[in-house]
């Protein structure tokens, strides 16, 4: 299996993302968890996190907090997406699993130093990852990858017209992480617009016993918002792409192309400058998946979750 930390800010979409791993122990050895500000702020999404690790049964797994704003700027938050809990759809009890003392960052720089190969799924804004490459420049060379989900190419941004929320929440920790020269794919709106949660998707979910009744109320709420916005038959679910491509990279494919995130420009700040055409000779430093075979992520995704 694939050693991974998931860099998460919960969020209904990134609980899914959790499930999913943790579901899978033949594909992926979950190291840690660690949470950062993002869709709401981070004593919740610490919280959250335990939640979905207690309604996975793993309370083995090792959750920390870590960056509770971005590098520079305020803090955006997304409560008219996920509601005001982050996790808002159904009511699931406090976690009774303690939050470890160590500091996300630090324990991300401890387990890159001691483990070889280690993959970070960054799942939320770059806040953590970042500060981690910068305190630790060593740890670059010694991590497998990063897999990460944000930004938008051809598929427009979801925050402002140009930047998708990950990104635009803190620009300059992306810019750290896309230079960083570490081996990168990147999950953008353009892939994760084409998972959709559709009826039939969403009811076979349910029909799996609680855990799927938890993740189809889940989908339920943050879709009633998505599916006004985007006129869809359902929502992205955005975060699950990264573990899936993990368990299984044929679902998906891409380009290895330049993108360059925009931190200076008030109107298109947080973009992913990205070069699907290849038309600059800037090095490519990034796999920037388009296109998901949309039935077999569902049938994967249904197939694991049936497990918890
Ligand atoms: C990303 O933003 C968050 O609201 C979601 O959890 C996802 O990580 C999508 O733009
Ligand atoms: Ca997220």
């Amino acid at each position: 299996p694939r050693k991974i930390i998931i860099d998460t800010d919960p969020g209904q979409d990134d609980a899914v993302a959790l499930l999913l791993a943790l579901a899978s122990p033949e594909d992926i050895e979950v190291l840690g968890i660690t949470c950062v500000a993002g869709n709401v702020p981070l004593p919740l999404t610490a919280k959250n996190a335990r939640i979905v690790c207690e309604l996975a049964g793993r309370t083995d797994v090792r959750v920390f907090a870590g960056c509770d704003a971005p590098l520079r700027r305020k803090l955006v938050t997304a409560e008219h997406v996920h509601g005001k809990t982050g996790l808002d759809g159904i009511t699931l009890p406090d976690p009774r699993m303690p939050l470890q003392d160590q500091h996300a960052v630090d324990f991300i720089i401890e387990t890159c130093r001691a483990e070889d190969d280690v993959t970070l799924v960054p799942i939320g804004p770059l806040t953590n990852i970042a500060t981690a490459l910068t305190r630790a420049p060593d740890i670059a060379g010694r991590i497998a990858e990063i897999v990460i989900m944000g930004g938008a190419y051809f598929q427009v941004g979801n925050i402002t017209p140009t930047a998708e929320f990950n990104i635009f929440v803190d620009p300059e920790a992306a810019e750290i992480v896309f230079r960083s020269g570490v081996k990168l794919t990147v999950m953008p709106l353009d892939v994760t617009h084409k998972v959709l949660t559709t009826r039939p998707r969403i009811e076979a979910l349910r029909a799996l016993g609680p855990v799927g009744e938890v993740v189809a109320s889940w989908t339920d709420f943050f879709e009633r918002f998505d599916m006004e916005k985007y006129g869809s038959e359902g929502a992205p679910l955005h975060d699950p792409c990264t573990i899936a491509w993990l368990i299984d990279p044929t679902l998906f494919s891409g380009r290895q192309i330049n993108v360059e995130i925009e931190t200076v420009s008030d109107l298109t700040l947080g973009m992913t400058v990205a070069d699907w055409w290849g038309v600059t000779d800037r090095a490519k430093n990034a796999y920037f998946v388009g296109s998901c075979d949309a039935d077999g992520f569902y049938a994967l995704l249904t197939e694991r979750l049936a497990r918890l």
